[in-house]
């Protein structure tokens, strides 16, 4: 087996020789995260996926994330290192189901979580993160609102809105699987901690928490926090990420993996430099009206 030092050098020389740049979510593995160029939400890698002059972009995250950078960037080649990681909560919502909706209900507007499918994008009014989710929807003249495909941040938007939210029937199994059992067995044995939780996860579970955003939100409440221990409401590997740029605070997983995420290894990420694949490619028609969804959300 070549050992990770040997894959980091063939990684680094490929990227410089391919002009390539890696991008990668904060539920990426250690070893993954600390190989990329930058680690962030889905809000700040669509940024940077935007931002960059490097022509080819390697993702590491799930196939909505590589979509996003595709849709974004149709003159550079974006590879995902495993055509396989895909996202349970995107696959709960197709194009088809929601024209059917739009043509029952014409005055609705689509709000399209962007943990959902390139088509899906498309017939979608605008797309937001669970970042900007709240200014999104508060952003739409329209006051009926179909907030596509996950029913748990849905409701925490209609919590923070006064527009009449219908919630699609979708869900993340890796917030899902978060109880209130569990945050309430490790609230017990750590009491000094503070509880943070990500928006996907269960109504119940989000109302004990002391705090509630996605990724990066909660990467900024730990670091500006007086406390010193946390209970992390998400996905696994993000106590890495907390970890390493908090190393003076303590955190406390909730063991929730997502197996998409972890599809990623630095193995798949040199073959992918090395084969240039799995080249993530749209159809143009879905492309630019994804596009123009998504570049709604980036403008407000
Ligand atoms: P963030 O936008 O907070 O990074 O979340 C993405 C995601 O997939 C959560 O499950
Ligand atoms: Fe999708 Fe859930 Fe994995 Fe996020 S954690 S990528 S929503 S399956």
């Amino acid at each position: 087996m070549v050992s990770d030092k040997v894959l980091i050098e063939s990684i680094i020389k490929l990227k410089k020789e391919r002009n390539a740049i890696i991008l990668a979510h904060v539920y990426q593995q250690g070893e993954v995260q600390d190989i990329a160029d930058y680690v962030g939400d889905s809000l700040d890698l669509s940024r940077k996926a935007v931002n960059t002059n490097a022509e080819v972009i390697v993702f590491c995250g799930v196939q909505f994330m590589a979509e996003t950078a595709a849709i974004l960037n149709p003159h550079k080649t974006v590879l995902l290192p495993d055509k396989n990681a895909g996202c349970g909560l995107a696959d709960m919502a197709t194009d088809e189901q929601i024209i059917n909706l739009k043509n029952q209900y014409p005055d609705i507007a689509i709000v399209s979580y962007v943990n959902s499918s390139a088509k899906v994008k498309a017939v979608s009014d605008i797309c937001c993160t669970s970042a900007n989710a709240i200014n999104v929807v508060n952003s739409l003249p329209s006051n009926n609102i179909l907030f596509v495909p996950d029913k748990n941040l849905g409701a925490y938007v209609a919590e923070h809105s006064d527009k009449n939210i219908r919630l699609w029937d979708g869900f993340c199994y890796v917030h899902e699987q978060i109880t209130v059992a569990t945050i309430k067995l490790l609230k017990d044995k750590h009491p000094a901690a503070q509880i943070i939780v990500h928006p996907e996860c269960t109504t119940p579970v989000r109302h004990m928490a002391h705090f509630t955003g996605s990724t990066s939100q909660m990467s900024k409440y730990v670091k500006s926090s007086l406390h010193k221990e946390f209970i992390v409401g998400t996905e696994d590997n993000f106590v890495y990420r907390l970890k390493t740029d908090n190393p003076d605070k303590i955190f406390y997983p909730v063991n929730t993996l997502c197996e998409g995420m972890n599809k990623i290894t630095l193995e798949k990420v040199k073959l992918s430099l090395e084969n240039m694949e799995y080249v993530v490619s749209i159809p143009e028609e879905t492309r630019k009206k994804a596009n123009d969804a998504l570049n709604k959300m980036l403008k407000l």
